[in-house]
């Protein structure tokens, strides 16, 4: 278990597309002791979500639990769930816009429209297939999880950069910034 350094943007390691894991494979030590420092740092830097790409390792694993509210104040708090080798089974028409950071683009927030249901179909850590059902905001950290796996940042989703924002400029004047403003 160890808490590992962020990749920031403009290392490849985001941009790259990342590889499916093995499904023999999830039970080796490397993948376990991956998946224990990836939880682990996420919440280190309390964030909502984490990548594999964000830790340096090219593969297709996500964790997304909203574990502590810091960063995410209005968000209900969700347990960890691991996801490996997920796939968007399904996206709802029904879209929304709203802010969105990146422990790998630090303090820097823009508001990005995302689908508002989406189903994640996927392995655990057990190697068991799963499928979850998410809406909202945990349905957006998936979203987003997942697009690090294909070397998206949420700044390529963004269909204006008029949001984008500096930490300290979110934090004053991201209230300010009615949805409709933006669009
Ligand atoms: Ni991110």
């Amino acid at each position: 278990m160890a808490i590992r350094k962020i990749a920031q943007t403009g290392n490849p390691v985001l941009r790259k597309k990342a590889e499916l894991v093995p499904l023999e494979n999830i039970d080796s030590s490397a993948i376990q002791s991956l998946i224990d420092d990836m939880i682990d740092t996420k919440e280190e830097y309390h964030g909502a979500g984490l990548a594999a790409p964000q830790i340096h390792e090219s593969l297709q694993i996500i964790v997304v639990g909203i574990g502590d509210s810091e960063r995410y104040p209005d968000s209900l708090l969700t347990p960890d769930t691991i996801i490996i080798n997920p796939k968007v089974a399904s996206f709802s028409q029904d879209m929304d816009e709203d802010w969105e950071g990146c422990l790998s683009l630090n303090d820097l927030w823009g508001m990005v429209k995302r689908s508002n249901e989406i189903v994640v179909e996927g392995y655990n850590r057990e190697g068991g297939s799963i499928e979850i059902q998410a809406k909202g905001f945990t349905a957006r950290v998936f979203q987003h999880e997942i697009d690090h796996l294909y070397g998206k940042l949420f700044v390529d989703r963004m269909s204006s950069m008029d949001s984008l924002s500096f930490g300290p400029e979110f934090r004053r004047y991201s209230k300010m910034l009615k949805k409709e403003e933006l669009l």
